[in-house]
């Protein structure tokens, strides 16, 4: 009996042994290199100044709650660079369902993107991280 349970013993503390490390925390690099939340919602009020003055497309927002669109953008880019916040905006293929955008629309939309993180002096490397996260996520917003 006492030999049974150092045998079990033994499976169990070598099977802890064994198993896989937990795995590592996101990181949060990204977040970091944005300068945060502060940095975060210089580029958010950069980039929506630009939308809104961006006669090519800123009649899709002539409806939207700026200060609600504001609040989103920044949950949704903190939580994509692995920052502390929690995106609670709808799916980006709901928001944009219905307005039909287009390839010229995205553009300019992400144009002024470039624009406001060059405004806000993002190094070249975190703005081809933000446009990595940005770029994936066109087709859940054109044509929907
Ligand atoms: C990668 C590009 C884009 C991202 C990350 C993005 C992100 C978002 C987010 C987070 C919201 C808020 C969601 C919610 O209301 O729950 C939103 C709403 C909206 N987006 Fe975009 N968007 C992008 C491209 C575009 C483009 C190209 C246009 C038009 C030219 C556009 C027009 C709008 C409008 C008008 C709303 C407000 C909808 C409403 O008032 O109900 N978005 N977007």
């Amino acid at each position: 009996m006492k030999r049974l349970l150092s045998v079990m013993l033994a499976a169990i503390v070598g099977g802890c042994a064994s198993a896989p490390p937990s795995p590592a925390p996101p990181s949060d690099a990204l977040y970091r290199s944005l300068g945060g939340t502060p940095g975060i919602e210089r580029l958010v009020d950069a980039s929506l100044a630009r939308v809104h003055a961006d006669l090519r497309i800123n009649l899709f927002f002539e409806n939207t709650d700026l200060a609600d669109l504001r609040r989103l953008l920044i949950e949704q880019i903190c939580a994509a660079s692995g920052g502390p916040c929690v995106y609670t905006g709808r799916s980006m293929e709901e928001a944009h369902s219905g307005m039909n955008l287009i390839d010229e629309d995205f553009n300019a939309f992400v144009e002024d993107l470039v624009a406001a993180m060059n405004e806000v002096a993002l190094a070249a490397s975190t703005q081809e991280q933000v446009l990595g996260l940005f770029g994936p996520m066109k087709p859940e917003i054109v044509g929907q």
